[in-house]
């Protein structure tokens, strides 16, 4: 049986066969963390959906500690290979198998940036994560609008998705709701919402309006979600 647990904002830790993981560690300065960067010893992979300070987080400080393997996009993948990490540099729509599983990168509406030694640094498409561990497929939007790509979702029977739904840069709870009813998971988790003061939204208010199209599980930073 497989397990994630929300460590706040779109940060998850996702362990089952094959894999300990890490998603989106934002830990060092964010506000919801439920935990910090030096709390867990053994990460297998780290999956980045872009480049983005609350996305990319922690990442290079906890591959560099514990040997984790990065998964991001090419352009991000070989940005973390410059900082001689090992990484896996998929793109969009692609599928590949690896010991623990199936990964697919998916379509995220969105930008992919950082600032490096005083200049912005681009690192072109950000991405969402279809993750398989223990045959089920987890779904990591990353920060995104609603798009008519996630009806593509639908087809892959996705068991877990974790969606953003603050609003101002990502979508907001009615279109986090019409992206639930596109993908049609069996168990879906909110997130990227009330971190800072922009993307203050109702949990709840997503919880009862995508009830009956999905399991909504409102989770709090430490909370664990089996599946
Ligand atoms: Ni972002
Ligand atoms: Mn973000």
């Amino acid at each position: 049986m497989g397990m994630l647990q929300f460590l706040g904002h779109s940060a998850f830790y996702l362990e089952g066969n094959g894999i300990r993981a890490l998603i989106d560690p934002f830990l060092t300065g964010n506000p919801m963390a439920s935990e910090g960067a030096d709390a867990r010893k053994e990460i297998d992979y780290i999956f980045v959906t872009h480049a983005h300070g609350d996305h990319i987080g922690d990442a290079v400080e906890i591959a560099k500690r514990t040997g984790a393997t990065m998964f991001a996009t090419n352009e991000l993948a070989n940005w973390f290979k410059g900082k001689g990490l090992n990484a896996e540099g998929m793109h969009i729509g692609g599928r590949a198998t690896f010991p623990f599983g199936r990964v697919k990168l998916t379509h995220a509406f969105h930008g992919s940036s950082m600032w490096e030694d005083g200049k912005m640094v681009y690192s072109d498409f950000p991405c969402g994560f279809l993750i398989e561990v223990d045959g089920k497929k987890i779904y990591h939007a990353g920060d995104t609008g609603l798009s008519v790509e996630m009806t593509l979702l639908e087809a892959e029977g996705v068991e877990v998705a974790l969606l953003p739904i603050g609003g101002y840069f990502v979508m907001d709870v009615d279109d986090a709701v019409r992206a639930v009813g596109f993908v049609k998971p069996k168990k879906v988790v909110p997130m990227h919402y009330n971190t800072f003061p922009p993307i203050k939204a109702d949990p709840f208010d997503f919880a009862e309006k995508a009830d009956g199209i999905a399991e909504v599980i409102v989770a709090k930073p430490g909370d664990t979600i089996p599946f």
